[in-house]
C-alpha cells in the first residue's frame, strides 16, 4: 500500500519504519523540518533499538521523510494520525489532532478515489466518529462513508523495545467506522503472522481498548509500590521477597500441562519502584480520568493510582535523608539514569525529573549520568546538574547513588565503588541490586528490623 503518516514522533517514525519493512511505501510527514532531515538523511532522531537499521534499510527506498502533507495524502491511499495528545492539566488535549485532521481534509478535497484516515495517536473515545470525522468531512466538502473512511488503530509499542514491538505484537486492534474501512486497515498487517489476535470491533472500543490496557498496568504498579511503602513502615519485611511470592500465583505464573512453569509477562509490572512515567502511562490516566468525570463517572480506582505514582519519586528523597547521615544541603548526589525507563532516551514525565529538581532545592550538587538521554539531560537541566558521560564519572566522589532508571549497566555500580574508603550510600529506587551488594544499601520497600508497633 502507500501510506502517509502525519507525525514522526517515537509512534510515527516507527510505525514508518516498520511498515516499509513489511513491504508498504511510506510517506512520514512531520512539520518540524530539523526531524525530517535527519531522517531524509538516515539518522533516527530518537533512540530506540533497531530503528537505526530500519532507516539505513528503507531511506531513499519505500522510506520517505517530508514536511508537505498535502502532497503526502495525495500520493498515497491511506493516512495515519500518530500526533501527540498530551495532557493539558484538565483535560485531553487534542489540538494537534484537530489540526492535522484539518490539514488531510484540505488535502482530500484536492484527491480523487476513496481514501482511508486511521488514527493512531491514543484519543479519549468519541474522538474519532466525533471530532476528528466532523473536520475531515468540513475541511474535504466530503462524506465519511462514502467518500473516505475513518480508523483507529492504537499503538502499543512500548518504548525502548518499539521495533521488536511493533514487528511481532501482541494483538492487532481494528476500530473500523464500516467494514469497508477495517477491510482496507487489514491490508497493512496482511503479511505478518497470522497467529497475531485481530480484533475487528468500532471505533470507540478500539479508543477504550487502548485506555484500559495502560490502566490496568499502571494500577499495577502503584499497587506494588503501595506494597512496598506498607513494607517500609512495617519493618523487617522486603517488597521484593514479597512480590515474588506473589507473582507464583497461579494465575501469574501457571503450571501447563507438562509441567512447566510459566512466569506471565504482566508480573514486570508487579514490582515496586520509584513509579512510573513517560509519555502514555501519566498522561493517558489523567485524560481517561478527567473524560470518565465529564461523563459522569466515577474513578476512585485511577485517583489512587495517580496519587501514589506522584509520591513514589519521594520515596527516594526520603531515603536519602533519614539514611545519608548528613544533610542534603551540600552533599554530592549522583543520579544513575534520568529516561523514564531504560533502553529510550525519552524524558517525559521521568521520576527522575522530580528527584532531581527536589535534591537542587534542597541544595544537592547533583551528577547524573543516562546511556541515552544525555543529550536531552543537557537541554533541560544545563549547568545547574553536572551530566557526565560515563557512570564512573558521574558517581566519583559521591556521597549517595540514587538509582532511578534501571539501565543494565548499573549492575555493575557494586564493582565501581567496591574498596572506596568512604562508600557512598546506594539508594535503590528500581530494586535492581542485592542488597547486601554494597556496604550501604537502601531501597524502597525495605526497612531495617521489625517494627516496634504501631505508630501512635
Ligand atoms: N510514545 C509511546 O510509547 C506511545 C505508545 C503508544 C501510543 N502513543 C500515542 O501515540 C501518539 C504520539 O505519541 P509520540 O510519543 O509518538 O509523540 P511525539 O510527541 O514523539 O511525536 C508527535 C509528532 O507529531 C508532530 N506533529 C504534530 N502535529 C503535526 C502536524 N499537524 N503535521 C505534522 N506533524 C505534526 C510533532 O512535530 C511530533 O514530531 C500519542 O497520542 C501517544 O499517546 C505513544
Amino acid at each position: 500500500m502507500n501510506l502517509s503518516i502525519i507525525g514522526t514522533g517515537y509512534v510515527g517514525l516507527v510505525s514508518g519504519a516498520c511498515l516499509a519493512e513489511l513491504g508498504h511505501t511510506v510517506w512520514c510527514v512531520d512539520r518540524e523540518r530539523e526531524k525530517i532531515e535527519r531522517i531524509a538523511a538516515g539518522i533516527s532522531p530518537i533512540h530506540e533499538a533497531g530503528l537505526d537499521d530500519l532507516l539505513a534499510k528503507h531511506v531513499h527506498g519505500r522510506l520517505h521523510a517530508t514536511t508537505d502533507l498535502p502532497q503526502a495524502v495525495r500520493d498515497s491511499e491511506m493516512t495515519l494520525i500518530a500526533v501527540g495528545t498530551p495532557f493539558d492539566g484538565s483535560r485531553i488535549d487534542l489540538s494537534f489532532i484537530h489540526q492535522a485532521a484539518r490539514q488531510i481534509g484540505e488535502a482530500l478535497s484536492k484527491k480523487a478515489g476513496y481514501h482511508v484516515v486511521v488514527v493512531k495517536s491514543t484519543v479519549v473515545p468519541g474522538t474519532t466518529e466525533g471530532d476528528l470525522t466532523r473536520i475531515l468531512e468540513e475541511s474535504s466538502g466530503k462524506k465519511a462513508g462514502r467518500d473516505f473512511g475513518v480508523g483507529m488503530n492504537p499503538e502499543f509499542l512500548s518504548e525502548g523495545n518499539a521495533v521488536a514491538d511493533f514487528m511481532s505484537p501482541d494483538r492487532i486492534v481494528l476500530g473500523g467506522m464500516d467494514q469497508r474501512t477495517l477491510n482496507t486497515m487489514e491490508k497493512l498487517y496482511e503479511v505478518m503472522d497470522k497467529d497475531v489476535p485481530r480484533v475487528r470491533t468500532t471505533l470507540r472500543t478500539a479508543e477504550m481498548i487502548k485506555y484500559a490496557s495502560n490502566a490496568l498496568q499502571a494500577t499495577m504498579i502503584s499497587f506494588a509500590n503501595e506494597m512496598a511503602n506498607i513494607c517500609s513502615a512495617m519493618g523487617g519485611v522486603d517488597v521484593v521477597d514479597v512480590m515474588s511470592g506473589v507473582h507464583l500465583m497461579r494465575p501469574l505464573t501457571p503450571k501447563l500441562d507438562d509441567g512447566r512453569m510459566i512466569r506471565a509477562g504482566i508480573t514486570h509490572f508487579l514490582n515496586a519502584g520509584c513509579g512510573f512515567g513517560g509519555s502514555c502511562f501519566p498522561k493517558d490516566i489523567k485524560a481517561l480520568a478527567a473524560h470518565a468525570g465529564r461523563i459522569g463517572a466515577s474513578t476512585p480506582l485511577l485517583d489512587a493510582v495517580l496519587s501514589t505514582n506522584a509520591a513514589q519519586p519521594n520515596r527516594v528523597i526520603s531515603l536519602l535523608r533519614e539514611q545519608l547521615g548528613r544533610p542534603l544541603d551540600g552533599a554530592k548526589v549522583a543520579v544513575a539514569g534520568l529516561a523514564f525507563k531504560p533502553g529510550t532516551d525519552d524524558l517525559r514525565e521521568s521520576p527522575a525529573i522530580a528527584v532531581i529538581d527536589e535534591l537542587l532545592r534542597c541544595g544537592a550538587m547533583v551528577s547524573a549520568f543516562d546511556p541515552a538521554a544525555e543529550s536531552h539531560a543537557k537541554q533541560k537541566w544545563g549547568s545547574r546538574v553536572r551530566i557526565e558521560s560515563t557512570l564512573a564519572a558521574a558517581i566519583e566522589g559521591a556521597d549517595a547513588i540514587a538509582i532511578v532508571t534501571s539501565w543494565p549497566q548499573f549492575k555493575q555500580i557494586p564493582q565501581l565503588i567496591a574498596g572506596w574508603a568512604n562508600p557512598p550510600l546506594v539508594v535503590d529506587g528500581r530494586r535492581m541490586l542485592g542488597r547486601n551488594s554494597v556496604a550501604r544499601y537502601a531501597g524502597i520497600g525495605l526497612s531495617d528490623g521489625p517494627s516496634t508497633g504501631e505508630r501512635r
